[in-house]
């Protein structure tokens, strides 16, 4: 499954490079790194409340290093454990 972190300008400030850091940590921790592609992506025009990720095809909107593994375990996980 295919993981993209916006890494435009607007979630770039918003800190892109910290969540996928934290993103690549669960995905490590949670022990699904042959389950998941992690990538940066081109603006995902969600702009306003960004740090945006794609996961499956849904926008996740507000992503930060703090609610990163709520988001991962909520959003992410149940998604590719299928
Ligand atoms: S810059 Fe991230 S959604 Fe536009």
């Amino acid at each position: 499954m295919k993981v993209s972190v916006c890494v435009g300008s607007s979630c770039h400030i918003k800190g892109s490079y910290d969540v996928i850091d934290e993103l690549t940590r669960l995905i490590k921790k949670y022990g699904v790194e042959d389950r998941v592609e992690l990538a940066a992506s081109f603006c995902l025009g969600d702009c306003a409340s960004g740090v945006a990720v794609m996961s499956d095809g849904i926008i996740l909107h507000n992503v930060n290093k703090e609610n990163a593994e709520e988001i991962f375990c909520g959003k992410i996980y149940p998604v590719i454990k299928g």
